[in-house]
């Protein structure tokens, strides 16, 4: 293919303004290097290597080109649909994947993303009997794949979800006694596991995009090692002739176990190993080679860079949909913004663009759009986190724009004494870069243009490193500590290095959660039982103990959404101050959600739905962040209920009446307590247990303020250790539960 070139008429225009394109550069637009010799194409799955692995070639298979129109809100008929599961690469294996899956306890499935695993090997499963007469569950590291992939297997055997299909995700589930296929978050299961440490409601369970190894996929796969044990005995492989209607019950009455470990990449002998060598089958997909270019010169901006880039493929190339893959949100906001600024300066007779966006806290109503095929006379270009990596394909791409950045949850500064987990955008890895550039492949021949070089390229880690091994861990520890276990003693895949362990017991030793001889409180138990952190779950039950259970409750529920309360683009941020300033409270930033949440309340029992649509806009607020929160805390107060937690416990509210609120900050204080600063002379501010310095977020209400002593809800880590969500609370609240928590704790 030849040189792309710039884009005429848009390179030397001005910027339009501070979202992006950011500065540009008058410089020469990238050029490219074609890489992809036979090397580097994009090729399929890796060959198996051992002697036990199994090996499904397809390669000898008519291509048949999917139809582009596909998921549930498409208007095709079920036929079509069907024709569509016996086009996918797995159907040719589907008899050889059951029968492994009914002979051995174990199996490893390996199989490029787009070969159909996650949406079809349950239902071959339960088709062949193999569930009996108990559930399958398929975990997904995240929300929006879960709930999404429910609604697709529900339409392909014509059900809605919820029946026979259901999911079961954090704050939303979606399933009845009928269900006996449900997607659930890999975070759910390990909850699950609290109340039924066999998992006995589950005859299969299979563990999908494993090699992402989250830290709660991580902890089902050390666990489902000994309920294996329970459930199976130690005999466990080769049960030929079982048909799975529960022959070989347990003593114990525990159906056996069948577990299926599934994964797009790599590792598959890791896996493997780990359950004592179990069989690995390879699916192989169906590719088409994929060019990739890199660039010559590294891009800083790598927005602009994308900006640019597609402009160039919007311009000079054919028809086919564009996949840009972004660290975040943020990233993906701003980079929408500036492609809806340019698209009409192009030439008039181009394709008009649709921008979709893809990350994982986009409402479901908006994620099912990017799997419709686009209108004619229309490009699709897909803005995505690496959520379209793997856990999600997208039909119709033909193009992918690589940034090579994402967003991993990493904990920081550890060794100055007290650690906290935070987003750091950062490079991806070359087995990242390798399933992007696929993305491109999936129908025909594609492309892929990478906003990095060679070099780069080269110099990527092969693989992420476990979040087991970067990640705070004292919520695992909890809920292993609730089945008796130690976070030292059982046996993972990669272990957690001592110094995470260490800063875990103490969290949680801090928040009474466990004494200090490492052993489970009563308090301890309580809080597990909520779906919350830790922190937050100690704040709810220390203002069960103030009598301020419906204030926090409140608060926490806004906190655990997954969008911001607050609309703060640059353009509207003075207005948005100056809007909501009457719900600002001195104390900062938490006196101030229950605020916001109080008179949207008011709002919506007085004007209905439309007037408080129109309210929240006026204000500058997310409306979708305050209906989420309604929602949790429904689903908050239900488990109060389960626990005793009487949550229409409030303060009397007198207006203004600070004395009664400081009840509130008390209690928020409680669960915060690790997150502490205590002002110094200079005026900055320092970490109570740490010694991290830190700068209040410009986004909070307290920003500029010097109060002796705050709690915050998180740092981000940007040009300074930033603390965001921030409260003004008196010293002693801070130490007194120290002191408290060390006598006695
Ligand atoms: O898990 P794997 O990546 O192997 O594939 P899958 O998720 O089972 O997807 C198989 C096929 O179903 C793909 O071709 C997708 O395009 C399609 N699909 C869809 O159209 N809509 C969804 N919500 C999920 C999958
Ligand atoms: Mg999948």
């Amino acid at each position: 293919m030849a040189k792309i070139s710039a884009l005429q008429g848009i390179s030397k225009r001005k910027s339009p303004g501070h979202h992006t394109p950011r500065k540009r550069s008058h410089k020469r637009d990238h050029a490219w290097v074609d890489v992809s010799d036979d090397d580097l194409e994009v090729k399929s799955t890796k060959k198996p290597s051992s002697k036990s692995s199994i090996k499904f070639d397809l390669s000898s298979r008519k291509k048949p080109r999917l139809s582009t129109t596909s998921g549930p809100s498409g208007f095709f008929s079920n036929d079509s649909l069907q024709q569509q599961r016996k086009q996918l690469p797995i159907y040719a294996g589907k008899d050889a994947v059951v029968d492994l899956v009914r002979e051995n306890d174990v199996t490893v499935l390996i199989g490029e993303t787009g070969s159909g695993k996650t949406t079809q090997v349950p239902q071959y499963l339960l088709e062949a009997e193999l569930a009996g007469s108990g559930m399958i569950a398929i975990t997904q590291p995240r929300k929006v794949a879960a709930t999404s992939l429910a609604s697709r297997v529900a339409f392909e055997q014509s059900t809605s979800v919820g029946s026979l299909v259901g999911y079961s995700v954090r704050f939303d589930e979606a399933s009845s006694s009928s269900t006996r296929i449900k997607y659930v978050t890999d975070g759910m299961l390990v909850r699950e596991l609290l109340g039924d440490p066999l998992l006995s409601r589950y005859n299969i369970i299979i563990i999908d995009e494993a090699h992402e190894r989250t830290l709660r996929t991580d902890l089902l796969i050390a666990n489902l090692k000994t309920i294996l044990q329970a459930r199976n005995g130690s005999a466990s492989v080769n049960r030929t002739g079982d048909k799975g209607k529960g022959k070989h019950k347990m003593p114990g009455n525990y159906n056996p176990l069948k577990v299926v470990i599934m994964s797009a990449t790599l590792e598959a002998e890791k896996f493997s190993k780990f359950f004592g060598g179990v069989k690995v089958a390879y699916i192989k997909g169906r590719q088409h080679p994929v060019i990739i270019y890199q660039t010559t010169s590294s891009q800083p901006d790598y927005v602009d860079a994308a900006l640019r880039t597609f402009f160039q493929i919007h311009t000079d190339q054919p028809p086919g949909d564009v996949l840009i893959f972004l660290p975040g949100q943020e990233d993906i906001e701003s980079l929408e913004k500036s492609i809806k600024m340019y698209a009409n300066q192009v030439p008039k007779d181009s394709l008009s663009i649709l921008i979709c966006p893809m990350y994982a806290a986009l409402p479901p109503s908006m994620q099912t759009r990017i799997f419709l095929a686009a209108p004619v006379g229309t490009r699709k270009c897909i803005l995505a986190t690496n959520i379209a990596e793997t856990s999600i394909t997208i039909p119709g791409v033909k193009y992918v724009i690589d940034t090579g950045k994402c967003k991993e949850k990493r904990y920081i500064a550890k060794q100055n004494g007290t650690g906290f987990d935070t987003l750091l955008t950062r490079d991806i890895t070359q087995s990242s870069a390798v399933q992007r550039a696929g993305r491109a492949g999936r129908e025909g021949k594609g492309f892929c243009f990478r906003l990095y070089t060679e070099d780069t390229f080269n110099a990527l880690p092969l693989t992420a490193e476990p979040e087991i091994c970067r990640c705070t861990l004292a919520s695992s520890l909890l809920q292993l500590r609730c089945l008796s276990q130690n976070l030292e003693e059982v046996d993972f895949m990669d272990k957690p290095d001592e110094e995470s362990i260490y800063f875990a017991i103490k969290t949680l030793v801090l928040l009474g959660a466990l004494d200090t001889h490492k052993t489970l409180t009563p308090l301890g138990r309580k809080m597990a039982a909520f779906p919350l952190e830790p922190p937050l779950a100690r704040a709810l039950l220390a203002a069960s103990d103030l009598g301020c259970t419906a204030e926090v409750l409140t608060i926490v529920s806004v906190l655990s959404t997954s969008a911001k309360l607050f609309v703060d683009s640059h353009d509207v941020r003075d207005a948005a101050v100056e809007a909501r300033r009457k719900f600002r409270h001195l104390s900062g930033d938490h006196l101030t959600v229950l605020n916001v949440v109080r008179a949207y309340e008011d709002v919506s029992r007085s004007e209905g739905k439309a007037g408080r649509k129109d309210w929240c806009r006026k204000m500058f607020l997310n409306e979708r962040c305050l209906a989420e929160a309604m929602s949790i805390r429904t689903q908050l107060r239900d488990v109060c209920e389960r626990h005793q937690v009487d949550w229409k416990v409030g303060l009397r509210e007198h207006e203004g009446s600070d004395g009664d609120q400081g009840l509130i900050l008390r209690a928020i204080a409680q669960g915060l307590v690790q997150n502490a600063a205590f002002l110094q002379p200079d005026g900055s501010y320092k970490q109570a247990m740490g010694h991290t310095m830190i700068k209040i977020h410009p986004s909070s209400s307290l920003v500029d303020k010097k109060v002796p002593a705050i709690v915050y809800d998180e740092l981000v880590y940007t040009t300074h250790v930033y603390a965001r969500g921030v409260s003004a609370v008196p010293k002693n609240f801070i130490t007194e539960t120290q002191i408290l928590r060390q006598r006695t704790g």
